[in-house]
């Protein structure tokens, strides 16, 4: 293939959106070794496998292929400078960042939004690459939001959102749902909402993480599932999608003055504010067929954006 024909398959297969991941193992010294790939996929759950693709010209490309084991790093948003740090020629990357050992000998960077500490079940040869295939022996997920790469650029969804809203008068809201529960709120009129709070001159982050303290919950904002004006009040709501970690000790955690309320009888659930309403109604659709979409609009009239959840 020439060079022109090559750069144009690459352009390609930037089109399609992936995360970024670090896959790290242990060299014959017991060096720690890494490199970034955003050739990560999932491949079964019945046995847990799955995949990333390494370069036969990658420095460590016989250490990967013949190692026992190796771990996945899922990063999170701020993890762009690790990125960068496991993409370039550094002699000793694993000084610049923090880490610890997985149970295998693996190392597992601090900070990620999930991680799979796997054993090498597979090695396919591709071509100019090899894949590997990895048997997950252990795993784990903060719930914070990942790392994205697009057509040749990193994007962070949940930092974007919140570096859009400026406007003081913005109430945050957190959809909060594990195992077909959401989190709601008890009004004084005896009505339901979702936990919120005014941004204020706080930020988005600081006011998002004081709301979940104060639920007792470890949840991260993820991306924002909808924003409307309520136009007589002249204010703002955003409602960001929040996530639990998966290695939570319970699924549904005790919450501080909250419910984990069951997404099959929200619909009778007094919800006062109508939009909130249809938000709810909204989810609980789009929640049983796991395809989510981001609403815009005001309280009475907007439109939906919809990506695959
Ligand atoms: C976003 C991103 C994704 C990458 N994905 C892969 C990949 O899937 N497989 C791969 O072998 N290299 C991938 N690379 C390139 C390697 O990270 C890079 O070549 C690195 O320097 C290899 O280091 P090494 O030669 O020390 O192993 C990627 C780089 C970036 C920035």
């Amino acid at each position: 293939m020439d060079a022109d024909k090559r750069r144009q398959l690459r352009d390609a297969f930037g089109a399609f959106m992936t995360g970024v991941t670090v896959v790290t193992t242990t060299g014959d010294h017991g060096q720690p070794l890494g490199f970034t790939a955003n050739s990560f996929s999932s491949v079964s759950l019945e046995p847990p496998l799955l995949l990333v693709s390494i370069d036969k010209r990658s420095a460590n490309f016989a250490q990967f292929t013949g190692c026992g084991h190796f771990a996945i790093n899922v990063l999170a948003e701020q993890q762009k400078e690790t990125s960068n740090i496991f993409a370039q020629k550094i002699e000793d990357r694993f000084a610049l960042i923090d880490w610890h050992p997985a149970a295998s000998g693996a190392p597992l960077i601090d900070g990620s939004s999930a991680w799979f500490d796997c054993r090498l079940h597979q090695v396919v040869d591709a071509g100019d690459h090899a894949i590997l295939i990895g048997e997950v022996g252990a795993f784990g997920s903060s719930g914070t939001a990942g790392l994205g790469y697009y057509r040749g650029a990193y994007f962070t969804p949940f930092h974007n959102a919140e570096s859009l809203i400026t406007n003081p008068e913005v109430v945050v809201s957190a959809l909060i749902e594990s195992n077909g529960r959401a989190v709601m709120v008890r009004q004084q009129d005896g009505g339901y909402a979702l936990p919120a709070r005014t941004v204020g001159g706080q930020g988005v982050s600081d006011t998002l993480a004081a709301l979940t303290r104060d639920l007792s919950l470890n949840a991260s904002p993820g991306f924002v599932y909808s924003i409307y004006d309520e136009r007589p009040k002249n204010r703002q709501h955003i409602v960001f999608l929040c996530a639990l970690p998966t290695d939570a000790a319970e699924a549904q955690p005790p919450l501080h003055q909250a419910e984990w309320y069951p997404l099959s009888n929200l619909a009778g659930l007094p919800i006062a504010d109508s939009a909130l309403k249809s938000l709810m109604n909204r989810f609980v659709r789009e929640h049983a067929v796991g395809n989510y979409a981001i609403y815009y609009g005001d309280e009475q009239r907007g439109s939906l954006k919809h990506f695959a959840g």
